[in-house]
């Protein structure tokens, strides 16, 4: 059979491109090796979809090229894709630093999407693999179909026991395209022995700021049995490097608490300082870690500066991530510098084009990385 387009991959960023062409007169395929459409928005934000950010603007997004989604961003906005989300019906709520979710169910979000592309004519076809892809004469052939429009839109390889893989980049490396090298995000470190005593508090959380090579986050921490999680750990996880030690302030203000605490009672120790402020099992751990060889009202000013050092800059060196077993998205991929970021179609090869997180283009936490699908999405569509 032969169409103008054939995209590959039926998730988030796939379902937006196949929608917009075909809603603009485009016979479309869409092909997906998976039973269903949608599975990682299925399973978003615990069954809710946090399916954009109110605040998304390009230096939320990781990039070799940081302005690379501005184009993409401004035209189809936040807005524009809640304004979708309305006309369907659905009731949603914003959570914390701008996050929108589903009051119901991240379902609705796929069928809306479903709809869209019935409504755009776009054939959808399951349980596919895409096989053998070739170019001759500007027509695609792959699926056992041709076009002379392709897009990739097949994802990274995060979560692969949800059918993610990397043949976005065997595609790219095909028609001669560079890749950033990937790495998992959003995702949990590990902890070494010399850090034994954090994850034997598995559990705990605490709000924090936790840094990574200069980059902050203000959100919870918690410690895991592995390590350490929570969605300022995830959210500095994007900015890691092997090697790179991770700091958390788990007690803002640390030196006026505990002079406070000091003048308050003297004749207690560190633990009874920090258990005022912290869970107690952290505070334990702390207390060990830090150890103040003295009651507080003994404790010179120099000796509280000292503490509350450590306790503003908590520092671990991970021996690692929890990888793409755990990873919510993959960072890096088909290199931006080969794409037109108005339409996300490859320079130097015409009708190739790359969407959602196949291309080096990585959200932080909170709705940014659908919103990048979804523009993403749209602006390949409108060019097919
Ligand atoms: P996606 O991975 O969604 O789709 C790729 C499609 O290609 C899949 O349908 C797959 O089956 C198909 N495919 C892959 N290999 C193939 C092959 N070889 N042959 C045929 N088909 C193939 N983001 C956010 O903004 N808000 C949120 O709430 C969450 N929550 C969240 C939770 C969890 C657990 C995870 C793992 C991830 C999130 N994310 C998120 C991230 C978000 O899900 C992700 O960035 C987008 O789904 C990316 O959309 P894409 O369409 O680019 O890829």
């Amino acid at each position: 059979m032969h169409y103008d387009a054939i995209i590959l991959g039926a998730g988030g960023a796939g379902l937006m491109c196949a929608a917009t062409a075909g809603q603009a007169g485009a016979r479309v395929l869409l092909v997906d090796h998976a039973p269903k459409a949608g599975k990682k928005v299925l399973i978003s934000g615990g069954g809710r979809c946090n399916f954009t950010n109110t605040g998304t603007e390009a230096s939320r997004f990781l990039s070799e090229n940081p302005h690379f989604a501005k184009s993409a961003l401004s035209r189809y906005t936040q807005w524009d894709f809640l304004e979708l989300v309305q006309a369907h019906g659905i009731a949603w709520h914003e959570k914390t630093l701008g996050q929108l979710f589903c009051d119901d169910s991240a379902r609705q979000i796929v069928a809306m999407l479903l709809d869209e592309c019935a409504k755009g004519g776009v054939e959808v076809r399951l349980s596919t693999e895409i096989g053998e892809i070739s170019h001759a004469d500007g027509i695609y052939r792959a699926a056992g179909a041709t076009a002379p429009a392709l897009v990739i839109a097949t994802g990274g390889p995060s979560i692969p026991k949800m059918g993610a893989t990397g043949i976005a980049y065997d595609i790219a490396r095909q028609f001669g395209l560079n890749i950033v090298p990937p790495r998992p995000a959003l995702v949990p470190f590990t902890l070494g022995d010399d850090d034994a005593a954090f994850r034997d508090i598995s559990g705990v959380a605490v709000p924090s700021v936790a840094s990574v090579r200069g980059k902050s986050f203000e959100e919870a921490s918690l410690f895991t049995h592995r390590g350490l999680s929570g969605p300022a750990i995830l959210q500095v996880s994007s900015y890691w490097a092997p090697g790179a030690p991770v700091t958390i302030n788990v007690l803002p203000d640390a030196g006026a608490k505990l002079r406070d605490a000091r003048k308050r009672m003297p004749r207690a120790g560190l633990k009874a300082a920090l258990v005022e402020h912290l869970p107690k099992r952290l505070a334990d751990v702390l207390a060990v870690r830090i150890a103040l060889p003295t009651e507080l009202g003994n404790a010179s000013d120099t000796m509280l500066d000292g503490v509350a050092a450590r306790l503003e800059n908590l520092t671990f060196h991970p021996t690692g991530t929890e990888g793409y077993a755990k990873a919510e998205v993959t960072a890096g991929g088909i290199d931006t510098a080969a794409l037109s970021s108005k339409t996300m179609e490859a320079r130097t090869v015409p009708g190739l084009y790359a969407i959602g997180e196949a291309v080096d283009v990585t959200g932080w936490l909170g709705g940014y990385n659908f919103q990048w699908a979804w523009s993403s999405g749209v602006a390949a569509g409108q060019a097919i």
